[in-house]
């Protein structure tokens, strides 16, 4: 059984079934928390990523942190204790990730957690709190990057749970660069490639902050009289604009083309046209966690609005600058992307389209010849993977 609820789950979940649909054996179930229920945070990319329709929607919505995850747990222990899954795969770090993973963990479901690992060591984050909370009760350990090891086995996590698989995200990603390439969804917007920057926004330490939020958009808009800027609007983000000084920028793309100022703000985007920006972006500024490892992929220049990352790698190894939120700092960063004073970098190690496989074949090793065996299902075994 697969959980998804927001975003970024989706196009981790969907080669992941994809992979174990090809092998037999598997019969799979997908449940959708419904944590994002608005058609461009979630239906569109069912549509694109070719993910099964959800056989269980759990629709619980937008609430606080508290309401929001115990909700989730309610009704999904509903659905663990009626279908008695033999596995649940848990996927990155949302509020639905860890709120399945407590239940599992309370119901005696095995637990898969898909990216596990990543560590900001910044617990003013909820999704710090999510990932380390979802990996302690996790029997299965999917990782991403080096630095995931180390961490676990820092916080006692046993070895023999680790299994470094490469990216998720990177096998869609690989799977759909050349439909999103034939959208020319630049081209669509009027603008030339390379020529052009993309912005996304949408962590609460950035947006929910109104100076933050101030100082970041005041320093785009600077740069935006020098390179035309996309910027596609997460829905609390756009909260936060509604009343603001920068209310007006909610209006900027209205008519389809770039306007004056050249920051255009857009809807959230579906998987292809998004894909299709950031492969022909002259530079990625954003506060996410996955645009940071898909803008390594394509070689693209990030410079990532944080003070940290929980994904060292893209720093080390692939085109990501943690830039932080002055303004000074985003200028200056920008300048040097401009002037192409900024390293290539390279693609990590496993990051190659095969992750999804080798989880594929763990799962198959670990779980099916017991199951098999036994001629029952795992959960009545007692049995932990
Ligand atoms: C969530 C994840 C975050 C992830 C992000 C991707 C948590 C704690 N956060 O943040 O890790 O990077 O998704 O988008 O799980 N809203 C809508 N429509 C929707 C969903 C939300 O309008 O379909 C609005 C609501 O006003 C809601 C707000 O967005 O209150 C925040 O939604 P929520 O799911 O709580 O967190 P995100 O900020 O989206």
């Amino acid at each position: 059984m697969s959980v998804v609820g927001a975003r970024p789950n989706f196009m981790k979940a969907a080669p992941v079934m994809q992979a174990l649909g090809k092998r037999k054996g598997w019969e799979q179930r997908l449940v959708h928390t419904d944590q994002h229920y608005d058609d461009k945070l979630s239906r569109v990319f069912f549509d694109e990523l070719g993910l099964p329709k959800p056989d269980l929607h759990l629709g619980v919505r937008s609430g606080s942190h508290a309401g929001q995850t115990a909700e989730i747990m309610v009704r999904f222990e509903q659905v663990v204790l009626s279908e008695r899954p033999s596995l649940v795969v848990v996927y990155g770090d949302v509020n639905s990730t860890l709120a399945c993973a407590l239940v599992c963990a309370k119901t005696g479901i095995p637990v898969a957690h898909v990216e596990a690992g990543l560590r900001s060591f910044d617990r003013t984050m909820p999704e710090e709190v999510n990932r380390t909370l979802t990996d302690h009760l996790a029997d299965l350990l999917f990782t991403t990057e080096p630095s995931a090891r180390p961490n676990l086995l820092r916080e006692g996590i046993a070895e023999e749970k680790i299994f470094f698989v490469g990216n998720v995200m990177v096998d869609t990603l690989l799977r759909h660069r050349e439909r999103a390439r034939k959208t020319r969804f630049a081209q669509a917007l009027e603008l030339a490639p390379r020529s052009y920057g993309l912005l996304t926004l949408h962590r609460p330490s950035n947006v929910d902050a109104p100076e933050t939020l101030a100082g970041i958009l005041e320093a785009v808009q600077e740069l935006a009289a020098r390179l035309p800027i996309v910027f596609p609007c997460h829905p609390r983000t756009r909260r936060q604009l509604e009343g603001s000084r920068f209310e007006s920028l909610l209006r900027s793309g209205s008519d389809g083309g770039m306007p004056e100022g050249r920051l255009m703000v857009t809807e959230p985007l579906g998987y292809l046209e998004f894909l299709s920006l950031m492969t022909d972006a002259r530079l990625v500024l954003t506060d996410s966690g996955g645009i940071q490892e898909e803008t390594t992929v394509l070689g693209v220049p990030c410079l990532t609005l944080r003070e940290n990352t929980e994904r060292p790698v893209t720093i080390e190894q692939g085109t990501n600058v943690l830039v932080g939120t002055s303004r000074r700092r985003i200028l200056e960063a920008a300048t040097r992307v401009l002037e192409g004073d900024l390293a290539a970098g390279r693609v990590p190690e496993l990051w190659d389209g095969r992750a999804t496989e080798r989880i594929a074949a763990i799962l198959e090793d670990r779980l099916l010849p017991r199951a098999r065996m036994e001629q029952l299902p795992l959960h009545h075994q007692g049995a932990t993977p």
